[in-house]
C-alpha cells in the first residue's frame, strides 16, 4: 500500500491490523473445524452435510486469504504460528461432536460460528465505514457470504 492510500485511512492502522488479525484466526479456525467434520462425518443423511461442509470451509479459507493479503498490504505480519491461531482469535475453538453421526449438533455448531463471525464482520464494517473503504469493501463481502453460510445451515436444521 502506497503513502496515500495510508494517509486516507482515518482509523489507526494499528488498530486495524489488529481487528483484521483476530479475523483471519477466526478463520482458520472455522475452516479446521468445518474441513474436519466434512472428513470425519458419518451417519445416515450426512451426504448433505459433508457438502455443505466442505463448501463453506473453502470458503474460510478464501477468507483467510483475503485478509491476510489485506494485513500485508496494511504493513502488518500475519501470524507465522498456527498455536497462536486460538489465542488471537475472537472466540475459542469449538470441538467436533465426539458421536460424528450427531448431525444436530454439527449444524448447531456451524451456525453458532457463522453467528459469531456475523457479528465480527459487522463490527467491523461500523468501524470502517467512511474511514478505509478499501477494509469495509472486503469486510461486507466476508460480511455477506458468513450471511449465506448461517443461511444454508439454518435451512439444513429445519428439514
Ligand atoms: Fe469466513
Ligand atoms: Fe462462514
Amino acid at each position: 500500500m502506497g503513502k496515500q492510500a495510508r494517509a486516507i485511512v482515518e482509523i489507526s492502522l494499528k488498530d486495524l491490523v489488529k481487528d483484521l488479525t483476530k479475523a483471519y484466526a477466526d478463520e482458520w479456525l472455522a475452516f479446521y473445524l468445518y474441513w474436519y467434520m466434512a472428513q470425519t462425518v458419518s451417519g445416515k443423511m450426512y451426504g448433505g452435510v459433508r457438502e455443505a461442509l466442505n463448501k463453506i470451509a473453502k470458503d474460510e479459507l478464501e477468507h483467510a486469504q483475503e485478509l491476510t493479503d489485506l494485513i500485508v498490504k496494511l504493513g502488518g505480519t500475519p501470524l507465522a504460528n498456527p498455536m497462536e491461531l486460538e489465542k488471537n482469535a475472537n472466540a475459542p475453538y469449538m470441538m467436533p461432536p465426539k458421536n460424528t453421526a450427531d448431525i444436530n449438533r454439527i449444524i448447531r455448531i456451524v451456525t453458532e460460528a457463522e453467528a459469531e463471525a456475523i457479528e465480527v464482520y459487522n463490527k467491523l464494517a461500523k468501524k470502517t465505514f467512511g474511514k478505509d473503504n478499501v477494509t469495509y469493501q472486503l469486510v461486507t463481502h466476508i460480511l455477506a457470504e458468513e450471511v449465506e453460510h448461517e443461511e444454508m445451515f439454518e435451512s439444513l436444521l429445519e428439514r
